[in-house]
């Protein structure tokens, strides 16, 4: 448990602010969203629904209060139109940026419109917070600006070359955010997620993420693909510990912390083999189908890294993270969402 959160939840409900939460449709965006609203502050989204969904919006309506909900409002826009950021962020006092187009094949296949969202779009909203003096603008960096540098675990001032087009625009993304503290005095911290997972993450399309493709193949009684040996492994970060971080991001008061890169993660590592059975052994009591299914293997996929580890000792020593979720705390939670919601059919 993170004292330092438990303060900043307090404060906040003593105090709210506006926020302005980009890519507010999507999977983190919709969690931090929820998370805002639930400390009943006033939160502003701005989402183009290139990958988020109104459902996300409406299942956050299902969590909070009347009064909550109230205190909220959608902005349909694109980041790349730099009046729509000048505007919204005029009105807010902390930006969470989130709004990108994810996903390493999906850059693979058209770097051009990834660029445009997650590089001129980042640098329109940088422009429009330092125009519009927000008091902090927190950004979702990435795992995969580690690239091809080989240390585990990772910590943030090694990296490696970016192995894909989606890696180099979450570098660019760092890069003008340190040019923006440098020339403009413009705060703002970057947030390197480390494979996050939760409630809301999209288990469908060529480019889902592998923890809701696989619960919802489980679910289905597909067959589970894994790319390569197994032996891929990865430091899966339950939602609630990426929210923590964003909240500890943008009200951190020390000037050491601010204008930083920060890895969020646990600092543990799991195979996709042992990603596999955690996931069947977290199912098979409600579906007996799952007894002895195994997974096919196939051909380890082009940009992805073989393993990935977080170091989180510089967000728990300047931020004071600690996060609150294991993987399997967090599977726990994350199953019965996707248990309860693709039964409905959402
Ligand atoms: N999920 C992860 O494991 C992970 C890991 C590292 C970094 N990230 C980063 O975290 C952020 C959120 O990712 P997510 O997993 O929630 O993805 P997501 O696809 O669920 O959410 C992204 C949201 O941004 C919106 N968006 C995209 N382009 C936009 C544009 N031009 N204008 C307005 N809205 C736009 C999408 O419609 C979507 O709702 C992204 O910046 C992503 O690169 C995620």
């Amino acid at each position: 448990m993170s004292s330092a959160f438990e303060t900043v939840k307090q404060n906040l409900r003593a105090a709210p602010k506006v926020w302005l939460v980009t890519g507010c449709a999507g999977f983190i965006g919709s969690n931090l969203l929820e998370a805002l609203l639930k400390l009943d502050q006033t939160v502003i989204g701005l989402d183009n629904f290139s990958t988020g969904k109104r459902a996300n919006l409406d299942d956050v309506k299902t969590l909070v209060s009347e009064g909550q909900w109230a205190r909220f409002r959608f902005a349909e826009g694109d980041i790349r139109d730099l009046e729509t950021c000048q505007q919204l962020c005029a009105e807010v006092d902390y930006v969470l940026h989130q709004a990108a187009l994810g996903s390493v094949p999906r850059s693979i296949a058209d770097p051009i419109t990834s660029h445009a969202s997650n590089v001129t779009g980042q640098l329109n909203l940088l422009v429009a917070a330092r125009d519009q003096k927000v008091k902090r603008l927190v950004y979702a960096a990435s795992s995969s600006t580690y690239g091809d540098h080989p240390g585990l675990p990772k910590v943030e001032d090694r990296i490696g070359k970016p192995l894909s087009p989606y890696a180099v625009t979450k570098y660019v993304n760092e890069l003008y955010a340190d040019v923006f503290a440098r020339c403009y005095g413009l705060e703002t911290i970057g947030l390197r997620y480390f494979n996050v997972f939760g409630p809301r993450q999209d288990p469908d399309g060529a480019y889902a993420a592998v923890i809701p493709k696989w619960i919802a193949a489980m679910l289905r009684q597909e067959t589970i693909h894994i790319n390569g040996t197994g032996e891929t492994s990865r430091d899966f970060c339950y939602v609630k510990n990426t929210v923590q971080a964003n909240l500890l991001a943008a009200t951190v008061e020390s000037g050491e912390a601010v204008n930083q890169v920060y890895n969020v993660a646990v600092n543990a590592r799991t195979t996709l083999l042992e990603l596999f059975e955690l996931l069947r052994e977290g199912l098979v009591g409600g579906h007996s189908f799952l007894q002895g299914v195994k997974p096919v293997h196939q051909d380890f996929r082009a940009g992805d890294v073989l393993h990935s580890q977080a170091d989180v000792s510089k967000g728990e020593r300047l931020l004071g993270f600690v996060p609150s979720h294991t993987i399997r705390q967090g599977l726990g939670e994350a199953l019965e969402w996707y248990e309860v919601s693709l039964r409905a059919g959402r």
